[in-house]
């Protein structure tokens, strides 16, 4: 049954990641400001999981997720919104954009295609770069960083770095 919800009804999957990131980040507010979230034509184009949750993976994980209900227990505490910024938001970043480099992207492209975007309707700068990456070996997440949620604060990073 869990599966079957979570297949079935694509805004609510975001509910079970705001269980633990709304109060514990800043996250879910800033994607909720986000355009995958908040747009002109009123639809929730990416949820949570669609940006990190590979598509093979999501029925496997509503299945787990059913049957441990207490790792909300067991995950909450340690992140709270006062040391997420400087203690933790840096290397959870660089954690995911290591991830979507490895991967060249991947989950953006499950809604993107290059090979389908209308250059002709893009800005001069936007048709030329996605011309041109591929040749370049460059990735989304070259470009679009911070695409869902802030960046970390330089002086976070480098603190974290110490
Ligand atoms: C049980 C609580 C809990 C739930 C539910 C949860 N998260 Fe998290 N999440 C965490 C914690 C705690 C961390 C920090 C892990 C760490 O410090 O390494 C985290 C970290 C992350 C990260 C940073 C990268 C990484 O791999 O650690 C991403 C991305 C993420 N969560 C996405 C999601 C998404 C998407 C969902 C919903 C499908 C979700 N989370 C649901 C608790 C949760
Ligand atoms: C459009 C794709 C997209 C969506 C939707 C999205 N994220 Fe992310 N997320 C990213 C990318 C890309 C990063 C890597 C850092 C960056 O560029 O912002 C990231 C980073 C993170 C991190 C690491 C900490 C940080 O500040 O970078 C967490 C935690 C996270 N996401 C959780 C979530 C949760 C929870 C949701 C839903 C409330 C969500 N994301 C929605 C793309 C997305
Ligand atoms: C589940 C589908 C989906 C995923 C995954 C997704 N996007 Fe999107 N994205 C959309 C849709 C739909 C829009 C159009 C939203 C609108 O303009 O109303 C959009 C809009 C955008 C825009 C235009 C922003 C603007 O201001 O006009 C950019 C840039 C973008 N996405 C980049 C990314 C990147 C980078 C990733 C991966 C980190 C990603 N998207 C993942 C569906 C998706
Ligand atoms: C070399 C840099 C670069 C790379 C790599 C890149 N983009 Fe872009 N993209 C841009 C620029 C610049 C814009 C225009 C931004 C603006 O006008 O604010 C743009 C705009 C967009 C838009 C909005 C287009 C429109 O006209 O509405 C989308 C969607 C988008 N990018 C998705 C992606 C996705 C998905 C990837 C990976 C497959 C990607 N981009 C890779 C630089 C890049």
């Amino acid at each position: 049954m869990a599966a079957f919800h979570w297949t079935m009804d694509y805004t609510n999957r975001n509910q079970f990641c705001y269980g633990c990131h709304i109060g514990m980040d800043t996250i879910v507010e800033e994607y909720q400001a986000s355009i995958h979230f908040k747009n002109t034509k009123g639809v929730v184009a990416a949820t949570c999981s669609d940006c990190h949750v590979p598509r093979e993976f999501v029925p496997k994980m509503a299945l787990k997720i059913g049957a441990t209900g207490d790792i909300f227990h067991m995950m909450r505490g340690t992140i709270t919104l006062e040391n997420f910024e400087t203690e933790h938001r840096p290397r959870l970043a660089q954690k995911v954009t290591d991830e979507y480099k490895t991967n060249d992207s991947k989950q953006c492209r499950y809604c993107h295609d290059v090979n389908k975007m209308d250059f002709e309707n893009q800005s001069r700068n936007a048709s030329r770069r996605h011309q041109t990456m591929a040749e370049r070996g460059q990735t989304c997440i070259d470009c679009h960083a911070g695409i869902a949620h802030a960046l970390p604060k330089p002086a976070a990073t480098e603190a974290a770095a110490e």
